[in-house]
């Protein structure tokens, strides 16, 4: 028995995602692309009639950029908006800023598989003299979290996982059962965490999912919050389209 919807979406595509760096918790702007994706999603909702009484996003500009152009072609600007660091993309560490191809004919595609879609096996630490080190640990927006303690160097899955489900359950599942429509506008892997803990979804089965930029997605749950028959990773696309963008994520990390 539905009761509940849920709208996501990932942000659009991003100026490294376009030149195929690994971009995690550095703060890259929108392509051109990406600002064109983000306004399809918003008039792909609209034509389905979406209306959202609140929105959750990260301190990311990318993703709170695709939620504002969103919110803007619904008419809907003026609802609350949740910006939480809990909700950014993985940290992809020491490999933030490098190209991913590039990295794949160095190390192996396997191996960037592994640190791209891996549950439990993180890329390696962003050390202090990472270039984006302290443009990255020193940034104003992380002034209310995480603490310094809490503030990652680097995260598989795992611990994205770890750091989203907290927003998820205390303050998302609330909302959802207070009957309330939301949209999330967050990250391909923060996503991908909700996506697993939603699904069930085992450590090898989660390996397997890349998420589109810019296309949202709407799960249908029941009264306990878990997908009914049909109800999981339901795209406001044409089937195709999804698959190939799907593919295009997954080919970010083969060696060119
Ligand atoms: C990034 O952080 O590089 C992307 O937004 C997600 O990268 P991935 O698809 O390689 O995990």
């Amino acid at each position: 028995m539905a009761k509940y919807k849920i709208v996501m979406v990932r942000h659009g595509e991003s100026e490294w995602n376009q030149k195929n760096l690994f971009c995690g918790w550095y703060d890259a702007n929108l392509s051109d692309k990406g600002k064109e994706e983000a306004l399809s999603a918003g008039k792909a909702l609209k034509e389905a009639g979406y209306k959202f009484d609140l929105a959750h996003t990260s301190v990311l500009t990318r993703a709170q950029n695709t939620l504002q152009s969103i919110l803007e072609q619904i008419g809907q600007t003026d609802i609350p908006i949740t910006k939480s660091w809990r909700l950014n993309e993985r940290h992809y560490g020491g490999l933030t800023g490098l190209n991913k191809a590039e990295t794949a004919a160095k190390y192996g595609e396997e191996q960037v598989a592994i640190w791209r879609r891996s549950f439990d096996i993180p890329p390696p630490a962003m050390e202090p003299d990472h270039p984006y080190y302290e443009q990255i640990v020193k940034d104003p927006r992380y002034a209310d979290g995480p603490s310094p303690e809490e503030f990652p160097k680097f995260e598989s899955l795992k611990l994205t996982i770890q750091r989203t489900l907290p927003f998820w359950n205390d303050v998302i599942v609330p909302q959802i059962k207070a009957g309330k429509s939301i949209l999330i506008a967050a990250h391909g892997n923060s996503l991908r965490g909700i996506v697993k803990h939603l699904d069930n979804m085992s450590d090898e089965q989660i390996m397997g999912l890349n998420l589109p930029t810019g296309i949202p997605f709407v799960y249908t749950l029941d009264e306990n919050l878990n997908p009914v028959p049909n109800g999981s990773l339901q795209f406001l696309g044409d089937p195709e389209t999804v698959k190939k963008a799907m593919e295009a994520v997954a080919a970010q990390g083969k060696a060119k």
